[in-house]
């Protein structure tokens, strides 16, 4: 594995090796020094080009834990805003001699062209709607923590399909791994291409909570949308925000998880995201020990 860009490019046993990995990182998350000197000498660029909270913060984090140097890029405030592209960007950071680049960028197909420019492991940090691999590797690393399996698990993704990345990671990576996904949006926020993706669809929220072990709510990401989706916030919330009386329809082991950020009121209630069981504050922790996985299976052999 030389580079991390799609869910879709990674086998069941590279998925676990991650998964598992991670599991042993998270030990030593758990101790009052959490360093690490495994990347020590290596460089870590973070190469963000649309904003981000959880995925920066926790990859800066994840680098410095295995002690790699890290250089934190924001296009903000860089000569991106002069006109500089991505090639451009991209041969100035090799010229730093980067180890392995983050890269989040509003442009679906970015990291897969950056693969081509720099000599170092590319990591898809979220490219436009396309892909978010990190993230799906963090959600079913949450869900086997909490649930003990991923294989035959029952996983609702619920809301705006159609612009999230984190989606379309987590169905590759999920039936890779053996859990059965079903999509629940309504028509005009799912893809048209949603036929040939490995789970089934549904527009019927509440037919499927019943039957869901976990339950992943997706922002509405009004910031993509240039259309009218919905009629309006309230409808959608009607008919597919997670509140307390269809959160009475979980059965009672199932989990809600949400990748975040959230609007608190539309896809989900403040009152089921603060639940002992939404695995939204342990997602964003597990998020650094997978990001710290995924780097060290990635540049911290003795070749690099
Ligand atoms: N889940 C996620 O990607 O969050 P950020 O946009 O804050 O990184």
């Amino acid at each position: 594995m030389k580079h991390l860009i799609s869910a879709g490019d990674l086998s069941r046993d590279e998925a676990l090796l991650i998964l598992d990995t991670a599991e042993e990182l998270a030990r030593v998350s758990e101790r009052s020094i959490k360093k690490l000197p495994t990347l020590r000498g290596r460089t870590v660029v973070n190469l963000f080009f649309e904003d981000s909270t959880r995925t920066r913060i926790s990859f800066e984090a994840a680098a410095k834990r295995l002690s790699a140097d890290v250089i934190n890029f924001s296009a903000k405030g860089s000569s991106v805003s002069k006109g500089e592209s991505l090639k451009d960007t991209a041969l100035t950071l090799e010229a730093m001699g980067a180890d392995a680049v983050v890269i989040r960028h509003g442009a679906s197909g970015a990291p897969h062209r950056l693969a081509n420019w720099v000599r170092g492991s590319v990591l898809n940090a979220g490219d436009g709607t396309h892909e978010h691999p990190t993230q799906a590797l963090l959600d079913a690393f949450s869900m086997r923590q909490r649930l003990g399996r991923l294989d035959g698990l029952k996983v609702a993704i619920v809301g705006d399909i159609l612009h999230s990345r984190v989606a379309r990671s987590n169905v590759l990576l999920l039936s890779t791994l053996g859990a059965e996904v079903t999509l629940v949006a309504p028509p005009t926020l799912l893809p048209v291409s949603v036929e040939r993706w490995p789970c089934q669809v549904s527009y019927d929220l509440d037919a499927v909570l019943p039957k869901a072990d976990v339950v992943m709510m997706l922002r509405v990401q009004l910031e993509r949308m240039n259309a009218a989706y919905f009629p309006s916030a309230r409808e959608y919330s009607r008919r597919y925000g997670l509140d307390r009386d269809r959160f009475a329809k979980l059965h009672d082991d199932a989990i809600v998880m949400h990748p975040g950020p959230m609007n608190r009121g539309m896809e989900i209630s403040a009152e089921v995201a603060d639940s002992p069981r939404s695995t939204i504050v342990e997602q964003v922790g597990n998020g650094v020990t997978v990001r710290m996985a995924a780097l060290y299976l990635l540049i911290g052999g003795e070749n690099q």
